[in-house]
């Protein structure tokens, strides 16, 4: 087990035990972490919070690549043990923290952050914590379930403390590893397909900063998505006909590579692609691949699927250890600055399906924050794909909470994405395809074919009265713009009567 993980002779000496190595860690250190949905380290925040539970009194700066599993986001957040934490993240508790303003939260483009962290933005990178599925016999890493911005927080960091996963498949091969060089200096990133491998299957270390190696018999716990329920099928439907029609009237390239977000509708779309037999020969050069992706690999559908992290629920994930040299073929997993590279994007094409949290009648979007300002997750990657797409998607159920909150809004309460950036809107109830339309076209119809019926009378009667009233090119009465969000603080529900649509909220 120890040579065959461990297999840079001069790295045995370093492996020590949990609470040997966590003395790395004090208060105020800059810990950068592995992970992204996957491949977080277990047992370096496990000490930590046997520490704090102990009486320690520290706390410390996170930074990962993008959401982590709770034995990361959540009990840290529940040990009180954050300062801050940087980026996107998923975890309920930590969610409440940050809004409370316990824990410091800032939002960016997750391909932007590698770089930003080599330009020293972020402070110093004290301590790197990595899980790995093995060392190589030159002293380089073997990631294991993600990559995110673990190679540049291993070539950035002062100190590097690594997690040895016992229960890693060997995922030699499947990673392609390539950072590039930051401006004035950087050249084209030379992927032209999404199966192009363009660096090398390891992580390069400085051997001479391992300060500790960990031996590891924990699993991750990736979230598991519901098979897609009436509504997310819905939408999947929705965009696969019209992405079929476009094809079919020459509008669309039949070849274009797809990304599909995290959450139950994106995975409903490449569910979507199991029965379609005009799907045959799929690229995917998507952030996180889900089971759905295993399914196509099986049916012979996937022509190449690229990404940062490989989140499977266990079933998938037994069948993906036990027949690795079948997906390794035809998996690669990158450094999300490769994966969500605007450049990469743009040229290959990519048909890019996000969800948001609302939508307005213009189609500006809101992935982050409920109610304008309760943060959700945060923007991820949803930003690099749709501002770079060749067709941008944006998807979302008509409603939310039981249908009290309508998710197309005159005006939504904050902005990540600009009309500029959405192609198409899609709810369980219609697509519009914004871009051969006015703003004042657009509204109209994402009114009529995508807002719940439920609420579209009262969207309309505001659309109309800002339309007498104000005018311009995209009409608002401001001070009314945010009749809704206004009815669901006050009374818990967005439905008007007719009577209230006009009298008194309107007026
Ligand atoms: N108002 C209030 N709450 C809303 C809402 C709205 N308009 N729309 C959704 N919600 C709530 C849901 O009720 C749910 O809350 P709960 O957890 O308390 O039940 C939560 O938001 C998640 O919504 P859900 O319908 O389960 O959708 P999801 O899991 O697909 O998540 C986003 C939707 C927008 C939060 C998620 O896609 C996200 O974080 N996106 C931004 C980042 C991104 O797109 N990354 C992908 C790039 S590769």
């Amino acid at each position: 087990m120890l040579t065959d993980r461990v297999r840079y002779k001069p790295l045995q000496d370093k492996i020590t035990d949990p609470a040997t190595a966590a003395r790395h860690i004090q208060d105020g250190t800059n810990l950068f972490i592995s992970g992204f949905t996957a491949g977080y380290p277990k047992l370096i925040p496990r000490e930590l919070v046997r520490r704090a539970e102990q009486g320690e009194q520290f706390k410390i700066n996170l930074f990962a690549g993008a959401s982590t599993g709770d034995m990361v986001d959540g009990a840290l957040a529940r040990a009180n043990l954050l300062s801050w934490r940087r980026p996107y993240m998923s975890d309920r508790y930590m969610r409440g923290q940050i809004n409370e303003g316990n824990i410091k939260f800032k939002d960016d483009h997750l391909s932007q952050l590698s770089a930003k962290v080599r330009a020293g933005e972020w402070g110093r990178c004290d301590v790197a914590v990595v899980e790995a599925a093995a060392i190589t016999e030159q002293g380089h890493l073997i990631p294991t379930m993600s990559v995110g911005n673990t190679p540049t927080y291993v070539q950035e960091a002062e100190k590097i403390i690594i997690e040895i996963s016992s229960n890693s498949p060997d995922l030699e091969g499947i990673h392609d590893i390539f950072i590039p060089e930051d401006p004035p200096y950087r050249m084209p990133i030379p992927i032209y397909r999404s199966a192009d491998r363009i660096g090398k299957p390891f992580i390069k270390m400085d051997p001479s900063r391992v300060v500790a190696i960990l031996f590891s018999t924990e699993r991750d716990h990736c979230p598991i998505f519901t098979p897609p329920d009436a509504t997310s099928s819905r939408i999947a439907e929705f965009i696969l006909d019209f992405v079929r029609h476009e094809i079919k009237k020459n509008r669309l390239p039949a070849a274009l590579p797809w990304q599909a977000g995290v959450g139950d509708v994106a995975n409903a779309v490449l569910s979507g692609f199991i029965d379609d037999h005009n799907f045959q020969s799929i690229d995917i050069y998507s952030e996180v691949l889900q089971d759905s992706v295993l399914d196509l690999i099986d049916l012979g559908k996937v022509r190449a699927a690229s990404g940062s992290a490989l989140t499977l629920s266990e079933k998938s994930r037994e069948r993906f250890i036990n027949e690795i040299y079948r997906y390794r073929e035809k998996i690669v997993l990158r450094p999300v600055e490769i994966s969500n590279s605007p450049e990469v994007i743009r040229r290959l094409g990519v048909i890019a399906i996000n969800t948001a949290i609302e939508v307005d009648i213009y189609g500006q979007v809101n992935s982050t924050h409920v109610m304008g300002t309760q943060l959700m997750n945060g923007i991820g990657g949803s930003g690099d794909y749709l501002r770079n797409g060749a067709l941008s998607i944006i998807v979302t159920p008509s409603t939310a909470k039981g249908g009290l909150i309508s998710a197309i809004v005159p005006m939504v309460t904050h902005v990540d994405h600009s009309e500029h950036s959405v192609d198409l809107v899609v709810t369980e109830y219609g697509l519009v395809d914004t871009r051969p339309l006015t703003p004042r076209q657009v509204a109209e119809q994402v009114i009529k074919k995508c807002a719940h019926p439920d609420y579209r009378d009262q969207l309309w009667d505001y659309y109309q009265r800002a339309v007498r009233e104000r005018g311009g090119h995209e009409p608002h009465i401001i001070e009314k713009a945010f009749f809704m969000h206004q009815a669901f603080l006050e009374k818990g529900d967005m439905h008007l009567t007719a009577k209230q649509r006009i009298f008194p909220i309107m007026d």
